[in-house]
C-alpha cells in the first residue's frame, strides 16, 4: 500500500471537483491549452474588472495605520456596513453584532455552514447543473451532494416538485447559487417561496449564495430568499465581495445567519481560522460605501454590455440563444450543432483558440451547452467571436448535409 494509498481520503480523488466530466477531458483540454498560443481562457470565475479605488486606498490607509490586528468575529464596521446593505437593498434585517458572521470568501461561507450543520453521510441537494465548489464544500464536511435536475430551456430554474421528490431523511439543506454559477439563473419569487415552503415541511434549510447578486438584466430583479415572510429561521444567505465587487483575491465573504445557528458559526469559524484580513476588511466597508457606488454602476453596465454582445454573436453564428438572466458566467446553447459539448468546445480552442468548458464538467444536464465568464473586455471578446464562426459555421453546414 503506498503513501497515499494509506493517507488520502479516497473522497478527495473519487468525490471531490475534477472529478467532472467524463474521466480524463478535464485533463485533455488542460494539456490541449497549454500547447496553443494566446489561448483566450473564458473559464475561469476571475474576471478583469478590480476593486473600486475607494475599496483600494480604504484598505490601504488601514495597512498604513496599523489596523492589521486579529478581528474576532470581523471587523464591526463591516458588519455594520453589511447589516445595512440588506436592510437597504435586499429587503431583511440581521442584528450586526450578532448574525453576521465574516469569512474568506464566500468560499468559507459555505465550509463554516457545512461543518456545522453536516454528520457524515448527511444529504445535501444542490443543482445539477452545479457549482463545483459547493459539491466540494458538502464532501469535505464528509455529506453527500444530491443533485436536483435544472434545464436550458427553463432558464435553469428548479422546478420545486423536483427539489422536494430527493428529500429523505437525511436531508439537510438545499444549497444554490441565485443568480447562477454556471448557469446565470435568476430565481422568481414564488419559486424561491415554495422552496421555503418545503424547507419548512421538511425540517431543512436553505442556503441560498448570492455572490452575483448585482449582475441581473432583461428587467428582472434579484429576489434575496432572507426576505420572504417565514424565512428568519430556515435561510441562511451565503455571500461574498469576490464577484459583486470585484475583489476576489481579497477573499472575504460573509454568512447572514438565523438567531439560533450564528453563534455555532462563529465557533467554526474560530476553530478553522480565527479571523478574515483585518485591513481587507476596511477596504470591504469602503466598497459598501455610497463612494463606491457609481463605480460598481459603470462595472454592471460593463457586464451588460459583455453579455449582450456574446448572446448576439452566437446567435447570429447560427446558434439561437435563450440567455438566462444574469451575467458574469452563463451558458451557450450549442445544441444545435448536433456535437456533444466537449467535440464543439475541442474544436473551438484548436480551431480558434477559445477555451471554453463544455456545461458537461459541471453536470451531466449540462450537455448541450458551454460554459462561458465573461471575463475578458469587449474587444477580446469581439475578436474570439469572429474566431468562433467559421469554426461554428462548418459544424452547421455538417449537421445540415448529415
Ligand atoms: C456560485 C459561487 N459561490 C462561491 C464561489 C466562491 O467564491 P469566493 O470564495 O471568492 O467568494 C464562487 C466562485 O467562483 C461561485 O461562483
Amino acid at each position: 500500500m503506498s503513501l497515499a494509498e494509506r493517507f488520502i481520503s479516497p473522497r478527495i480523488d473519487k468525490e471531490m471537483s475534477g472529478r467532472d466530466g467524463p474521466p480524463g477531458q478535464r485533463a485533455a483540454l488542460l494539456k490541449l491549452a497549454a500547447e496553443i498560443k494566446d489561448v483566450v481562457n473564458l473559464n475561469s470565475g476571475d474576471p478583469d474588472l478590480t476593486a473600486a479605488p475607494v475599496a483600494v486606498e480604504a484598505a490601504v490607509e488601514a495597512f498604513r495605520g496599523g489596523k492589521t490586528h486579529y478581528s474576532h468575529g470581523g471587523v464591526p464596521s463591516l458588519r455594520a456596513a453589511i447589516a445595512q446593505k440588506h436592510g437597504r437593498e435586499n429587503g431583511f434585517t440581521v442584528d450586526p453584532d450578532t448574525q453576521v458572521i465574516i469569512t474568506n470568501g464566500s468560499a468559507e461561507a459555505a465550509t463554516i455552514v457545512f461543518q456545522t450543520i453536516l454528520e457524515p453521510g448527511d444529504e445535501v441537494l444542490t443543482t445539477d447543473p452545479y457549482y463545483g465548489g459547493h459539491v466540494n464544500n458538502i464532501v469535505a464536511a464528509r455529506g453527500r451532494p444530491v443533485f436536483v435536475p435544472t434545464r436550458g430551456d427553463d432558464l435553469w430554474e428548479p422546478d420545486p416538485a423536483e427539489v422536494e421528490k430527493r428529500i429523505t431523511p437525511r436531508t439537510r439543506a438545499f444549497i444554490f447559487a441565485n443568480p447562477g454559477n454556471p448557469t446565470a439563473a435568476v430565481y422568481r419569487k414564488e419559486t424561491l417561496q415554495a422552496f421555503l415552503d418545503i424547507a419548512h415541511r421538511h425540517n431543512i434549510l436553505m442556503l441560498p449564495d448570492e455572490l452575483f447578486e448585482r449582475y441581473v438584466y432583461d428587467g428582472r430583479t434579484h429576489v434575496s430568499m432572507a426576505s420572504l415572510p417565514g424565512s428568519e429561521e430556515r435561510v441562511v444567505t451565503i455571500h461574498g465581495f469576490s464577484k459583486s465587487y470585484c475583489m476576489t483575491g481579497w477573499r472575504l465573504g460573509w454568512v447572514a445567519a438565523p438567531k439560533w445557528l450564528a453563534p455555532a458559526l462563529h465557533k467554526m469559524k474560530y476553530a478553522l481560522t480565527m479571523t478574515s484580513s483585518t485591513p481587507n476588511q476596511w477596504g470591504a466597508v469602503a466598497a459598501l460605501s455610497d463612494a463606491a457606488k457609481p463605480y460598481y454602476d459603470e462595472v454592471y453596465r460593463t457586464y451588460g454590455e459583455r453579455r449582450a454582445f456574446w448572446y448576439d454573436a452566437w446567435t447570429k453564428m447560427g446558434l439561437p440563444q435563450k440567455p438566462a438572466p444574469a451575467a458574469f458566467v452563463g451558458m451557450i446553447d450549442i445544441r444545435r450543432t448536433g456535437r456533444p459539448a466537449y467535440e464543439v468546445s475541442e474544436a473551438i480552442l484548436k480551431e480558434a483558440r477559445g477555451f471554453i468548458w463544455p456545461g458537461t464538467f459541471f453536470g451531466s444536464l449540462g450537455e448541450g451547452y458551454l460554459r462561458v465568464g465573461l471575463i475578458k473586455p469587449m474587444d477580446v471578446l469581439q475578436d474570439l467571436g469572429r474566431r468562433i464562426g467559421p469554426v461554428v459555421g462548418k459544424m452547421l453546414g455538417a449537421a445540415r448535409t448529415a
